[in-house]
């Protein structure tokens, strides 16, 4: 469903992503593994059409996104890193104004709210104010906005920093809904604890390459000679010589 081919990207002198490719096919969640720094966010934001590639491509189905202004762009829904909320203004108010630049008619608009609300299990605080919500709340209301458009193709960038764990489960079981529908999902994240859950593959990067990208198993290969079966983090560090930590 996409294709990432040589995504590259230097801001200046400093090149965030090197030469990153992997593809994501329906129904399954390519968890997107690496530490702080290692082109994570450029590389989901260049797949968005946040940021525009030095080089490389974005393929959806075979043929390659245009710029922006795209519109198999449509197809992508974008849960960014950072929070992007008007705290001013209650749940709904929120989905109403992201559901508007998407251009979504107002019958089609409020379907989707109502589904996307309740997909998050917030139908019941639709009316309140986002200032007053949990960080694990906010959280969820970010993947409900990603949503609005019914993408097929959902790029969760750390959508779960700061939130409790039991707000954290919730998401993860959200992700599994929208799995089980047949959205491909990217799921970008420094905890190889999640990848662990939820991955069906991951693709290992670091200083802006890919250093692995296998199924959960087929790391495996990675791991010290007779360590028996190891953590991601030890995959890491057998790969890179550092921790994801670091
Ligand atoms: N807009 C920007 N301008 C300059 N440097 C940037 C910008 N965005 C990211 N970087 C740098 O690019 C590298 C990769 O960043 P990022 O993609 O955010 O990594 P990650 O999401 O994996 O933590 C980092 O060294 C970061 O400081
Ligand atoms: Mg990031």
């Amino acid at each position: 469903m996409l294709d990432v081919r040589g995504l590259r990207k230097a801001y200046g002198d400093l090149v965030a992503v090197h030469e990153i490719s992997f593809s994501l096919n329906a129904g399954e969640v390519v968890g997107l593994l690496g530490p702080n720094g290692a082109g994570k966010t450029t590389t989901v934001s260049m797949i968005a059409g946040l940021v525009v590639p030095d080089g490389g491509q974005v393929l959806i189905d075979g043929s390659p996104l245009a710029g922006d202004t795209d519109p198999k762009k449509q197809r992508i829904g974008l849960v960014p890193q950072d929070l992007a909320l008007y705290d001013e203004l209650s749940a709904l108010s929120n989905l109403q104004f992201f559901g508007a630049l998407y251009r979504l008619s107002p019958a089609v608009l409020k379907t989707a709210i109502d589904r996307s609300l309740t997909l998050v299990g917030l139908a019941d605080r639709a009316r309140d104010r986002v200032g007053t919500f949990s960080g694990g709340m906010k959280r969820r209301l970010n993947l409900a906005a990603s949503l609005l458009h019914d993408p097929d193709i959902l790029l969760l960038d750390e959508p779960t920093v700061g939130v409790d764990p039991q707000s954290r489960n919730a998401i993860f079981s959200n992700l599994e809904t929208l799995k089980a529908q047949g959205k491909a999902l990217l799921y970008t994240t420094h905890y190889m604890e999640e990848v662990e859950r939820l991955a069906d593959r991951v693709v290992i990067v670091d200083h802006g390459r890919v250093v692995a990208a296998d199924t959960l198993d087929g790391l495996q290969q990675y791991a010290p000679t007779g360590a028996g079966r190891v953590s991601l983090e030890t995959i890491f560090l057998a790969l890179t010589g550092r921790t994801l930590r670091d």
